[in-house]
């Protein structure tokens, strides 16, 4: 099998997925000329059944980045079939890695014994609106002595720079030069442990330091870490390579440097933040969705908030069934936060079930300073959201106030009619499906491609869960 084979194209839909819903489509005389990145959903209809999520779109990219580390291959299990993985495996590739498909679903094996220096160009084209070509570069800087990243892409969630990378990557003694295309890094005296303190507990930074610390001469104590479960998994994954890593009390991280490592096998964490979005279709919509896969521990914090919504749900051995149990649905005020508070990722689809609830809820944004642009469109469907973009303040917060943060204010129950509305990034595009699903009448939603970046199959499981839509690929 190919790459190309092993990807979706830009809509997230398989082969198999895409045909079939065409064929539904034509059967019922729909075929409304709509492009590949287009669907238009018929609301109102509750989702229910079950679907499955596999392997974290924010872990397996990583763990792929980490097989460039080993002397030997690597097998990575579980990984989801999201255009992110698309963009890393290309890059790699780039690099000299081979790839090859194993035989269950899911199943890739990567094979760093021929590692090389990319083009520049190459890797620039490569690398689309993906963030994780920053974590290339302590990899790279151990295996070749140097690294080339672009200019970075992701969502549109605010600026996302990469100081921190930039300085923690410095302190291990990489020498980092902006060109015009991007950002060259070479390590002429190889790369030393380093004591480093990040000045926030950004996901990002605490990988890029566990990347490249693992292999860097002695020792290196980080301070301020994120301690996100899909950064535990790739600790695992790396102790499982050769690393020493220990994780302390108060997001204190230390790795013991050692000469070489070995590539891995290992079963990638599952997708929580698509087991939420998922949870939180099942409650704006009133139905009832068992999400295979998803597991308690690692979700407490959003059961928790769930519960409190007025939703409902039940912890079994191989998923979480989520349900909306009648009645009206409560507001709630919410903090998002860095692990294990509550993920940013969760609350743009978890705003749409709030609209639905009877009472005004709030959204501190406390992690991205531009996340809630999603909610005009919202607006416009009938919701009534006030977006304060510089904060508000409430003497009972419990977060850390961060300069730029924003809160939103939902004002609920409304009733969503359907519009036309248009994906601006991938969590707010998920709440856009599921706004059109809780909505009366017809909304078309655009630009569907972003949604693919993180959601696997997730026409196919529309159709799984009973969703009226039409999709013509
Ligand atoms: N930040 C800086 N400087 C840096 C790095 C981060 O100021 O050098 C700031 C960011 O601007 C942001 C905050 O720190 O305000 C947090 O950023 P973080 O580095 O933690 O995020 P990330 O690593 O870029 C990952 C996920 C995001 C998720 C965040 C927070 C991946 C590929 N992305 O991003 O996922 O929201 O952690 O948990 O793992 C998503 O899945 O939709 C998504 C955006």
């Amino acid at each position: 099998m190919t790459l190309q084979d092993t990807v979706t194209d830009g809509s997230g839909v398989t082969d198999d997925g895409g045909s079939g819903l065409k064929k539904d489509a034509q059967k019922a005389g729909a075929r409304v000329g709509l492009t590949s990145d287009e669907i238009i959903i018929n609301g109102g209809r509750p989702l229910r059944g079950r679907i499955e999520v596999r392997g974290a779109k924010n872990l397996a990219p990583k763990a792929m980045v980490a097989s460039l580390l080993g002397k030997t291959p690597s097998i990575l299990r579980n990984v989801p079939n999201v255009s992110d993985i698309r963009v890393v495996a290309g890059l790699l590739a780039l690099h000299g890695v081979l790839i090859t498909r194993g035989e269950d679903p899911g199943e890739w094996h990567f094979d760093p014994s021929n590692v090389e220096q990319a083009h520049h160009a190459d890797i620039d084209a490569h690398a689309g609106s993906s963030r994780i070509p920053i974590l290339f570069c302590g990899p790279l800087l151990h295996r070749l002595g140097e690294a080339f990243i672009p200019d970075l892409g992701g969502c549109r969630i605010g600026d996302r720079p990469i100081d921190f990378h930039l300085d923690a990557l410095r302190r291990f003694g990489a020498v980092v030069e902006k060109l015009p295309s991007g950002i060259s890094l070479t390590a002429p005296d190889g790369l030393t442990g380093a004591s480093i303190e990040l000045p926030y507990p950004s996901v990002g930074a605490t990988e890029q330091v566990l990347l490249t610390a693992v292999l860097a001469k002695g020792q290196t104590e980080l301070r301020n870490a994120a301690i996100e479960p899909e950064i535990i998994d790739l600790i695992c994954i790396l102790q499982k390579m050769g690393a020493i890593i220990t994780v302390e009390p108060n997001r204190v991280i230390f790795i013991e440097g050692v000469d070489e490592l070995r590539g891995y096998d290992h079963r990638a964490i599952f997708d929580r933040n698509e087991a939420a979005s998922w949870a939180s279709a099942a409650l704006a919509t009133r139905g009832d969705v068992f999400v295979g896969g998803a597991k308690q521990e690692e979700m407490m914090t959003f059961l928790n908030v769930f519960r409190k919504v007025g939703g409902d749900f039940d912890v079994h051995d191989d998923g979480i069934r989520f349900w909306h149990p009648g009645g009206e649905l409560k507001p709630v005020t919410i903090e998002t936060d860095v692990h294990p508070g509550f993920m940013t990722d969760w609350q743009q689809p978890l705003v749409v079930a709030l609209t639905q609830a009877q009472g005004v809820s709030t959204i501190h944004e406390t992690v991205y300073e531009n996340r809630f642009g999603f909610t005009d469109a919202l607006n416009k469907m009938g919701a009534e959201i006030t977006v304060y973009t510089d904060g508000l303040h409430d003497e009972h917060r419990r977060v850390n106030r961060r300069e730029f943060e924003q809160a939103a204010v939902i004002s609920g129950p409304s009733r969503l009619t359907g519009a036309e509305i248009e994906v601006p990034d991938l969590r707010g595009g998920f709440s856009y499906l599921i706004a059109g699903l809780t909505a009366e009448g017809q909304t078309k939603v655009t630009n569907l491609g972003i949604i693919s970046r993180g959601y696997e199959n997730f026409i196919e499981k529309l159709r799984q869960l009973g969703a009226d839509f039409i999709f013509e690929s």
